[in-house]
């Protein structure tokens, strides 16, 4: 059986790009693979973050990945943080990943040109992203398209380690899904569809109410033609509206566009399409809200079974670095 891991920050409210890009896959990886999701709250301290809000969303996300569909009897679920050999194995490989390697990495540039302080952790916010990978010996690793550089430098770290120190990591390879990779803010279709970023009328939220994803689709931002085509170059809204649509039903992008005539029938389609799609998730994650207790305890019992496996490969790359045995 293969092994996944996927990790998700709990740095604002979960998004249709988060769910489309990386989610909804991995609720269909479960049963296949032996699976290792987590919310990675050490990722979000790279940026400021409320305490209170922090440990607020940390749930939160908890929350919503159970209401996505993962099973907490078939999947390993956990908090990053409560595992502390990601940060133990992280450090081994700062050492291993170069400052070269690391500032070429373009969400660390994206994000240190927006801040004013920036953070010492999100630069080597890379080398705790392989580690949390590495440690679970991850053969997939389902993610969306901004993640796909991270993942090539976990592949070359875990390469270089093995070929320093001997075999000791799995090489990883990203799984990013044909359609919905990539979704971009409705208003402004050149960027992507970001926790980060504020546009909230260019972003749906998993758990909006179907009145405002309607709202919100009606008003994605298209272009002036009225031909509706797939050219994700040249018609970055549209081309959008399309993938979404793709993802929300199945048909493929260009046998989409070939449908459509104009572009409000292709809004209220997706707008509808993407409702149903959010629908059980909304659902679900209404009625997990009620019981945080039992979400905790869920949380506490996928850490202690992330253990399991994450203590040996420490101890196992911590012995071929050199290190002592305590
Ligand atoms: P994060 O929290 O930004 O995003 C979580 C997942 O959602 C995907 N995603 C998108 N997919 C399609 N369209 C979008 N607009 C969109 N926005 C986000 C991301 O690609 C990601 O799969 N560094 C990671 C978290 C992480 C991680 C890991 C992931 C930490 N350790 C180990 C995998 C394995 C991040 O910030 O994702």
């Amino acid at each position: 059986m293969t092994t996944v891991f996927s990790g998700i920050q709990p740095s604002g409210d979960f998004h249709l790009g988060n769910y489309v890009g990386a989610l909804r896959n991995w609720a269909a990886a479960q049963h296949e693979h032996s699976a290792y999701f987590c919310v990675v709250d050490l990722h979000a301290l790279t940026l400021e973050i409320d305490p209170e809000e922090l440990r607020r969303r940390t749930l939160e996300s908890a929350v919503m990945l159970l209401a996505v569909g993962l099973d907490p009897d078939v999947v390993t679920l956990f908090v990053q943080s409560h595992v502390a050999e990601h940060t133990r194995l992280a450090w081994l490989l700062e050492c291993t990943a170069t400052m070269g390697e690391l500032s070429r990495m373009t969400q660390y540039k994206e994000k240190a040109a927006r801040g004013e302080m920036v953070r010492a952790g999100l630069f080597t916010y890379p080398a705790l992203m392989a580690a949390d990978i590495l440690l679970y010996q991850a053969d997939e690793v389902p993610v969306g398209d901004d993640q796909r550089q991270h993942l090539e430098l976990t592949r070359d770290v875990a390469i270089r380690f093995n070929n320093r120190y001997g075999p000791t990591f799995t090489v990883p390879k990203a799984a990013v899904p044909r359609h919905g990779a990539r979704v971009m803010d409705l208003q402004h279709p050149e960027h992507k569809m970001s926790k980060s970023v504020d546009s909230p009328m260019g972003t749906v939220g998993i758990l909006d109410d179907p009145a405002e994803v309607e709202r919100k689709v009606m008003r994605a931002v298209t272009d002036a033609e009225t031909r509706v085509a797939y050219d994700p170059e040249h018609k970055p809204g549209v081309s959008n509206l399309l993938e979404l649509l793709a993802v929300a039903t199945g048909v493929g992008v260009q046998e989409a566009a070939a449908r459509y005539a104009g572009y409000g029938q292709l809004k209220a389609d997706v707008a509808q399409a993407v409702i149903a799609m959010l629908a059980p998730v909304r659902q679900r994650a209404l009625e997990l809200a009620s019981d945080l207790g039992e979400v905790e305890r869920l949380l506490s019992a996928g850490a202690a079974r992330a253990r399991e496996v994450a203590a040996p490969t420490y101890a196992a790359a911590a012995a071929a670095m050199g290190l002592s045995a305590p």
